[in-house]
């Protein structure tokens, strides 16, 4: 996958993962990484699927209406783009922390719905549920931030609850963060996450 990643000062930090929103590239939450921790490493990805000319994480049907048989195969391309990309740059593949907006959040919800391993914890701003109906693997301790909107047009506050619901069932530590805003990434939610992820 198309990626960039920035070696941090300090090797016992966990890698942040960033991943974009619809349209976006692994430029964009460049300057997010360095908010929340600017001595870890950054792996940046750009999604392989193209709507329009827009860089996604997997391919949608309708606005809000995945393509489940492309989400879980682009969940396993990226798990396994992790494997790879930890023993390329030499991190501990058992230390990332996803940090994700929109589509991207959404790919590290399916992540964390899909594999066991696959993150030490995630920053989901503005995540829907990636996938119903499936039993999650067991999240003991996993801590999850959700950033959310109360007018949020695409994912509603129900939404939002619903997967800190499912979250928290399998065992994940879920906060969820509340903006009166819709599905924008704003300062405060950025904050807030940075606020969380120093007390982990
Ligand atoms: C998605 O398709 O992942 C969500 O609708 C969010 C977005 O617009 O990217």
């Amino acid at each position: 996958m198309k990626h960039i990643f920035n070696k941090g000062k300090d090797a016992s930090k966990p890698t942040l993962l960033m991943l974009h929103g619809t349209g976006g590239n692994e430029l964009d939450l460049l300057p997010l990484a360095g908010m929340i921790d600017d001595e870890a490493s950054v792996l940046s990805v750009r999604g392989n699927v193209l709507e329009n000319g827009m860089p996604r994480f997997f391919r949608r049907l309708a606005e809000g209406v995945f393509d489940e048989e492309d989400l879980v195969f682009r969940t396993k391309e990226l798990n396994d783009f992790l494997n790879e990309a930890a023993e390329k740059y030499n991190f501990q593949r058992d230390n990332v922390i996803a940090i994700g907006y929109s589509n991207g959040a959404n790919i590290a919800a399916s992540l964390l719905f899909h594999y066991k391993n696959a993150l030490k914890g995630a920053i989901l701003h503005h995540p829907m549920v990636p996938r119903k109906g499936i039993e999650l693997p067991d999240l003991t301790g996993t801590p999850v931030f959700i950033a959310a909107g109360t007018n949020d047009p695409i994912c509603s506050p129900m939404e939002s609850a619903e997967l800190q619901k499912l979250l928290d069932d399998a065992g994940a530590n879920v906060e969820l963060h509340w903006e009166n805003r819709g599905h924008q990434l704003t300062q405060e939610e950025v904050q807030a996450a940075a606020i969380w992820y120093r007390k982990l």
